[in-house]
């Protein structure tokens, strides 16, 4: 059995530097904990420590000089900026202006949402989901019109922290059943008989729709079939930092990515019936002093990079956003005006709710600045206070908050469960205990899994990204083998060994913290290649010691093959493993990796490297050893990790995953950094000072060589590309003719509610097209990338992805590519008119294999 998870866990505990020695003495206790602890922590809820996330009231929020900072770059902020409590109107946001038009967007529910193939960028249509939140919101008004006041509230505020067998409740009222809220971004957490998936990165890195649908769809089922109603995921956060500790959870370094990974997330998981959460909204990108930093970001970055996979989630049809812990320009995100009412629900015009994420609320009035949901309800773990609740219903009463906001609340909410059809009646009962997994009564330990693991085998295998390979692989026929490394192997302790993940010990599929599931088995690389290597009566030898490196080098002499499995691990703050606190303290490879691989190159002329990693990290120190004949980036893969990569060492999966993000030289490359330092009492400041320059965009703005640049990848057999095309695609549609003109003579979209997501702006508007041919000798897939460079006066780096497809191809054979492009794709963001503009001037692409590997140019013909 898993150790089940009884004391405060997931986002919950943030230990950040600087807290009282009680807060040490917890994360100690985290990690000298063995399961048997653990489990009689849990069964003992009254050992449950109230952890107070940090102390607002009681603290002067006020700029002290005396930080004790550990980094020069630490600024102290101006303070906390508060919602005044004084009367504030409300008017609910109205919808957007669209209106369907048959044959140019469809009207569609989110339970039947059109085929990947059809994804906007593909040239497909965008779908429309306003018809079925209209019948929602409807249906849920009706419903509400003879709830009281109190009832409404208890709708918006959650039973607190354990009060129900989910991570987050909702209880019943009235006729409406209440609602489950259950983690993760990777499968049904604190649970059993359930697949753990591919992480979001390791699928990102497929750049594969079909595959990111076909995990969505999986993960929708199995959190209905145990009868949740909220998973909280995905996960969009966009790895600003290569240190960054729940990078793994998200889609990797590009907003285009993660938006495209994002839609067909949710798309798939609200066509089982789930309700999905788009999360962390917004700048929630490190976790290092994550609940008392305030993110600094300037309106164009957050437009273009941070808040566009949300955008693409409320378009995808989302039913529910969840903000995050950290402060925006010094306001709280989960009261924060901008971004909750003004950005998200007017922009954007997203119809369901904004939760907040666990102790992520900081007052009665976040209700005014967007808040619809306070999660876990209790102003801190088992406190038996609330922000809302009876507070809620005095500011109410008393004409502070409008009452027409409190039942805007419970309609989003109920709209949601609406939107994806949980009214119906054989809807699943909550059947499992997210804090007592060991209890008979509640835990009917329903099997969920079905052929899931199908998926996962393919995702880790389509995620696998051939970094180098001299010839090395596939391998064919090995007569010996040796396998090498700590990370190919088992964990001594099981592989759910570690609460929550919270260790490195044998293969790592999945990082740390909430962001994870329990393992129902967790199959080795050593495993699944000595099942494989029995055909070919190939010798498997092994050497799992990392740290005896004279063994390691006697266990590789003379064989045919040594291949060394390593890898790096992160993970949500609350847990510290080998000193990284969430954050990695540095982006090296784990456990001796460098030198047991240069050990082992210096003595075996064959030696491929095979990386089980949360993000990236520095390879500096072998990456060319003439022995290193072949490196596989084998991202952290789930259940089947093993299975994965041995499909793709013995060439049964020709690799086509490309990387997500940049893997540099040097740390120091990468154009922003870890912020350190603060205090439990000031407000630490992370100034986004490189703006639009993350990842990629940073390495080709400041001509900095990438070790491996981000879309890289190889494969087993080679493409060509040729025959470029361009045409702009004019549908008529009179209802936007006068936008689509001004947009084309240069002029921004109107500032308007919904303008962000009209659907004028997103259709498809250029059409470009291209052959890639398959010129090796076997079947393989490719990726095709295209990249926008705009006129130097638009202020853009240097290339921006702005689209994909995957096309497999048979030897020899030829396919045409279409990829589309919106108005929206070829917009920046003007601050000043708030509205999406075509620049001056000509935009150009390119169309190739990576961001640094063009094959073909052209330019966007308006
Ligand atoms: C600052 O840090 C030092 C060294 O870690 C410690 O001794 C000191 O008590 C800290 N001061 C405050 C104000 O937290
Ligand atoms: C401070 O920021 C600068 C520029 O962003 C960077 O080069 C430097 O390494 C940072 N210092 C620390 C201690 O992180
Ligand atoms: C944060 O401040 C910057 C600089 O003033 C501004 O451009 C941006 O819109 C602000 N963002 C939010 C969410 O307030
Ligand atoms: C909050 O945002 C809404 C929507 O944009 C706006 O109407 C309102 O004036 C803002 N409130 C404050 C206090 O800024
Ligand atoms: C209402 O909110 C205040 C914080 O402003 C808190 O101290 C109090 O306990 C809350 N009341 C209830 C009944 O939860
Ligand atoms: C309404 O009630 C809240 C909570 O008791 C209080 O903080 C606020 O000042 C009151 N406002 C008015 C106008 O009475
Ligand atoms: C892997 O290495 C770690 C750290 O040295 C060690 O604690 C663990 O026991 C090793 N596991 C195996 C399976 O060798
Ligand atoms: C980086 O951190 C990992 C994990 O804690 C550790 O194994 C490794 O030794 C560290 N690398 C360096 C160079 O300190
Ligand atoms: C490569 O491996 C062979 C053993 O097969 C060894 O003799 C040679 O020194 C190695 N090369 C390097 C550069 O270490
Ligand atoms: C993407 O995944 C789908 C589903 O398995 C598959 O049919 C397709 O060939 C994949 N694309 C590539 C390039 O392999």
């Amino acid at each position: 059995m898993d150790p089940p998870q009884g004391f405060p866990h997931g986002r919950y505990l943030p230990l950040f530097s600087g807290q009282s020695k009680g807060h040490r003495r917890m994360r100690i206790v985290l990690l000298s904990t063995v399961a048997a602890l653990v489990i009689f922590l849990a069964c003992i809820p009254a050992i449950v420590i109230p952890i107070r996330r940090h102390d607002h009231a009681a603290t002067d929020l006020s700029t002290s000089s005396t930080d004790n900072t550990t980094d020069t770059n630490t600024t102290s902020s101006p303070g906390r900026i508060t919602i005044p409590i004084t009367p504030f109107p409300f008017t609910p946001f109205p919808i957007p202006s669209d209106t369907p038009i048959p044959g140019v967007f469809p009207e569609t529910d989110p339970s039947n949402p059109p085929p990947v193939g059809e994804a906007p960028g593909l040239g497909g249509l965008l779908p429309d989901f306003e018809q079925a939140w209209e019948t929602a919101h409807s249906k849920a008004q009706a419903k509400l019109a003879s709830y009281t006041l109190e009832q409404k509230v208890a709708i918006t505020t959650g039973v607190g922290w354990m009060g129900g067998r989910c991570v987050g409740n909702i209880a019943p009222v009235a006729d409406f059943p209440g609602l489950c809220l259950e983690d993760s971004p990777l499968g049904v957490r604190d649970t059993d008989f359930v697949t753990a998936f591919p992480a979001g990165i390791t699928t990102a890195s497929t750049w594969n729709r079909t595959l990111l649908r076909m995990r969505g769809i999986g993960m929708g089922k199995e959190h209905v079939g145990k009868g949740v109603n909220v998973a909280l995921g995905p996960m969009m956060n966009l790895g600003r930092i290569a240190q960054g500790g729940r990078n793994w959870e998200g889609f990797g370094g590009d907003p285009f990515l993660a938006g495209e990974a994002a839609y067909e997330t949710i798309l798939g998981m609200q066509s089982s019936g789930i309700q999905a959460c788009a999360k962390h909204y917004i700048n929630n990108e490190q976790e290092h002093a994550r609940t008392m930093e305030s993110s600094n970001v300037d309106d164009r970055t957050e437009h273009e990079l941070y808040a566009h996979p949300f955008l693409r989630s409320v378009q995808a049809g989302v039913s529910s956003v969840m903000c995050s812990y950290n402060l925006v320009n010094d306001t709280y995100a989960c009261e924060n005006n901008r971004t909750l009412n003004q950005i998200l629900k007017g922009h954007y015009g997203f119809r369901g709710y904004i939760m907040s994420d666990w102790s992520a609320q900081e007052s009665t009035m976040s209700a005014v600045a967007g808040l619809d949901m306070s999660m876990p309800g209790d102003i801190t773990f088992n406190s038996g206070t609330s922000w809302w609740g009876q507070n809620l219903t005095d500011f109410v009463n008393n004409g502070t908050i409008a009452a027409s906001r409190v039942d805007d609340m419970a309609e989003r909410i109920l709209a949601s469960w609406f939107l994806v059809h949980q009214d119906r009646a054989n809807y699943p009962a909550v059947n499992f205990n997210a804090f007592f997994p060991l209890d008979p009564a509640t835990n009917e330990h329903v099997d969920v899994q079905d052929d899931h693991f199908k998926v996962v085998r393919e995702i880790g295998a389509a995620g696998a990204v051939l970094l180098k390979n001299n010839g090395a692989l596939p391998l064919v026929k090995p007569r010996s083998v040796v396998i090498v490394g700590n990370d190919s192997g088992s964990a001594i302790m099981g592989p759910n060994g570690f609460s929550d993940r919270g260790g490195d010990d044998g293969i790592l599929a999945m990082g740390w913290g909430s962001g994870t599931a329990n393992f129902p088995y967790l199959i080795s690389p050593l495993e699944a290649i000595q099942a494989r290597a029995r055909k070919d009566k190939s010798s498997v030898m092994w050497w799992n010691s990392n740290w005896d490196l004279d063994g390691a080098a006697n266990a590789v002499q003379e064989m045919d093959v040594a291949i060394v499995f390593v890898n790096a691990d992160s993970g949500e703050e609350y847990i510290t493993v080998d000193g990284n606190e969430g954050d990695r303290k540095n982006l090296t490879l784990w456990i001796n990796a460098d030198n047991l691989i240069t050990t082992v190159a210096n003595n075996n002329k064959n030696t491929i490297v095979v990386t089980h990693s949360v993000g990236p990290a520095i390879l500096e120190p072998w990456v060319d050893h003439p022995n290193v004949t072949a490196i596989v980036w084998a991202g952290i893969a789930g259940q089947e990790a093993g299975n994965s990569i041995t499909d793709v060492l013995y060439g049964a999966f020709n690799p086509s995953g490309r990387l997500p993000y940049t893997i540099a030289k040097s740390p120091s490359d990468y154009g922003a950094q870890l912020v350190t330092g603060g205090s439990p009492s000031a407000i630490l400041s992370i100034p986004y000072t490189e703006g639009l320059n993350i990842d990629y965009r940073h390495f080709d703005a400041n001509n900095i060589d990438p070790r491996f640049e981000f879309g890289f990848g190889l494969s087993y057999t080679t493409f060509a590309y040729s025959n470029l095309q361009v045409s702009t695609i004019r549908q008529s549609d009179s209802n936007s003719a006068a936008l689509e003109a001004a947009w084309e003579a240069g002029q921004p979209t109107p500032d308007t509610e919904g303008a962000s997501a009209a659907i004028w702006l997103h259709r498809p508007f250029i059409q470009v097209k291209f052959q890639v041919t398959n010129t090796g000798k076997v079947a393989g897939g490719e990726i095709p990338q295209l990249y926008l460079h705009h006129p130097a006066s638009a202020g853009e780096p240097p290339s921006i992805l702005r689209g994909f497809d995957d096309v497999f191809l048979e030897c020899g054979e030829t396919k045409t590519v279409t990829i589309t492009l919106s108005r929206y794709d070829l917009s920046i963001w003007d601050t000043v008119s708030q509205g999406w503009l075509k620049p001056n001037g000509k935009i150009s692409f390119s169309v190739g294999a990576s961001s640094r590997d063009f094959r073909l140019q052209g330019t966007v013909p308006v």
